[in-house]
Parts: C-alpha cells; sequence; structure tokens
C-alpha cells in the first residue's frame, strides 16, 4: 500500500490476530548475510529493527510499527533437513506445523505437540513455545543466531538459558535456525499422538482468529481457569471477545481493532487484579 507516496505494510496481513497498522519498512531476507546486513544497514542509521515471523503470538497497535520490520522467509529459511540420529535443521520461517510434519514423515516422533501451533522456528525459539507439556527448548540441540555485534552464531542448547515462555538471550539476538531432536519411532505410535493432540486442540481452544494464550500460566493455576472463574467467557469490547472455549483467548470475530484487544486485555487484567489479586501477565508480544 501507499500512504502520502510511502509504500507501507500492513500488519493485519501478518499477524494471527488479524490487527496492526503499517509496518513503515517490510522485508524479506532469504539468507543469513541479507538478514545480517539489513541488521547492521538499520542499526548504523538508528532504524528501530523488528523481527517478526508468522505472527501468531503477536498483537500490533493500530498505529503501526515506526522502522523495519525483518520477516525471514524463503531460501535458507524455509528449509527443513532431516540428519541421522533423529536430528533436523529448520530455519526459522518454517512453521512448526510443518517441522512436526517432516519429522513425523520421516519416523522421528516427539514433535507431534508441534501439530496444532502457528508460529515459525523463529518465534518459538524466542519464546520458547509449547503445548501438551512439551517446550520447543526441549527437543533444541543448538542454535544459530545473529548476536548484537552482528556475528552470526551457533550455541549448544546446554549453553542457552530458557525459561517458560521466554528465552532472554534471544531478545536482542535473532535466532536464524535451529537443530531439533525427536526419537525414531512408529508410524503408529507417532500418529496416535499427532491426533491425541489435536483432539484435545479441537475440544478446548477456539477457532476465530486470535495470538493463542494471551497470559502466561500461574504456578498454581492456569490462567484460562482465573478468567473462567471470573464469568469474563464471553465478555467483548467491539469486535474482541474473551472466547466462549477457552477463557486464556482473546478472539477477533470479525474487523476488531488492535485497541480493542488491548482493552478487554487490560480489563481482564484489573478483574483478576480486584477479584482474585492475581497479577496476569501477557504471554502475547505487545
Ligand atoms: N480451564 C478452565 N476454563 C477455561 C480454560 C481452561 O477451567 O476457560 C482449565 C482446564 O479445564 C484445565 C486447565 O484450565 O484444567 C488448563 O487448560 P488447558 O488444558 O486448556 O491448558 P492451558 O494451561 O490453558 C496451555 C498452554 C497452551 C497450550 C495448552 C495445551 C499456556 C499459557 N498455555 O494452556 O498454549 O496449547 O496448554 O497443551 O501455557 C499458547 O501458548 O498460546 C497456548 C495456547
Amino acid at each position: 500500500g501507499e500512504i502520502d507516496g510511502k509504500l507501507y505494510e500492513p500488519m493485519s496481513r501478518h499477524t494471527t490476530l488479524l490487527v496492526g497498522g503499517p509496518a513503515q519498512f517490510w522485508i524479506e531476507p532469504h539468507s543469513f548475510y541479507g538478514f545480517a546486513f539489513l541488521v547492521d544497514y538499520c542499526r548504523e542509521r538508528g532504524i528501530p529493527v523488528r523481527v517478526v515471523g508468522r505472527g501468531s503470538n503477536l498483537l500490533v497497535r493500530d498505529g503501526g510499527i515506526r522502522g523495519a520490520v525483518i520477516h525471514p522467509t524463503g531460501g535458507v529459511f524455509s528449509e527443513v533437513s532431516v540428519g541421522t540420529r533423529g536430528e533436523i535443521t529448520a530455519g526459522a520461517g518454517v512453521r512448526l506445523k510443518k517441522l512436526a510434519s517432516i519429522a513425523g514423515g520421516s519416523g522421528i516422533g516427539g514433535f507431534e505437540w508441534m501439530e496444532g501451533i502457528p508460529g515459525n522456528v523463529g518465534g518459538a525459539l524466542r519464546m520458547n513455545a509449547g503445548a501438551m507439556g512439551v517446550e520447543t527448548f526441549d527437543q533444541v540441540v543448538r542454535v544459530t543466531f545473529l548476536d548484537e555485534d552482528g556475528v552470526i552464531r551457533t550455541r549448544e542448547r546446554a549453553e542457552i538459558v530458557s525459561q517458560y515462555r521466554n528465552v532472554p538471550e534471544l531478545r536482542r539476538n535473532f535466532a536464524l535456525q535451529a537443530v531439533f531432536k525427536g526419537k525414531n519411532d512408529s508410524a503408529e505410535n507417532i500418529k496416535a499422538r499427532w491426533d491425541a493432540s489435536r483432539e484435545k486442540r479441537k475440544l478446548s481452544q477456539p477457532i476465530a482468529a486470535s495470538a493463542g494464550c494471551t497470559f502466561k500460566n500461574l504456578e498454581y493455576i492456569p490462567a484460562g481457569r482465573v478468567i473462567d472463574s471470573l464469568g469474563l467467557k464471553g465478555s467483548t469490547c467491539g469486535h474482541a471477545a474473551v472466547s466462549e472455549v477457552h477463557g486464556n483467548f482473546v478472539v477477533n470475530q470479525g474487523g476488531a481493532t488492535a485497541l480493542e484487544i488491548l482493552t478487554l486485555i487490560e480489563f481482564i487484567q484489573e478483574k483478576a487484579q480486584e477479584e482474585r489479586s492475581v497479577t496476569l501477565e501477557t504471554e502475547v508480544k505487545i
């Protein structure tokens, strides 16, 4: 699109919540060096840089994003290669679902939990995405990333600190590729776990546009249960709603704005604080 003669890219096209204003610059590098060059170019000129993958855990405000948004896709970023001993190398732009399906098709088990995750490898590494009691870093062998000095490095899993839905080092370092590991298994076992994950997800999670779970679970209680017990399921703000299916999902019922979604998120946080003394921390990146 164009605003005042300048090119722009609506972020609503690049987020699963389907909201968000324009990115000033939207760039799709296809190689590690292209990526590194872009980051360096922007940093030298003081242009803010962000990396966005599938946008499945992201809420972009209606005002959009000033600076450059780098979207690693195509080329090396979309490649998956199956190695020996259950190892699989995948670029930052590969969907987890695709990684899971290639692993399963190659007789490598342990990736089935990824079947319903809409995000890409890069984002999953950054936030240590998880489901069904498994986390991304449970399966990471090593990660290749661009460090703060613009150097491409590879680090072994043991040298990387990973927490629940957070990998501090990948906040300023950008993940480019990773090697994952699973276990050789029979096609029947893999299919059984895949189907179990799919069934559970279909029964417990909405299909409407969302960014997955909105808040991090607390150590002693899941955020969804808190929101449910507050009677907030079905609450709306404009076209944004707390899902009737799962309390921790804020969904876009069609035509919602980022402001409506943010307002609903803040409303939930206030209620949880006032009525349960529970501080809900967003899992979705805002
Ligand atoms: N619950 C309710 N009411 C609700 C929703 C949930 O009472 O409206 C209860 C359920 O009955 C259950 C418990 O809360 O006893 C946990 O619910 P669920 O099994 O749906 O899992 P969750 O803890 O809410 C986590 C991840 C999901 C992941 C699922 C499935 C977080 C914040 N969420 O959800 O991840 O898909 O487990 O494994 O850790 C995401 O990260 O975006 C995400 C969706």
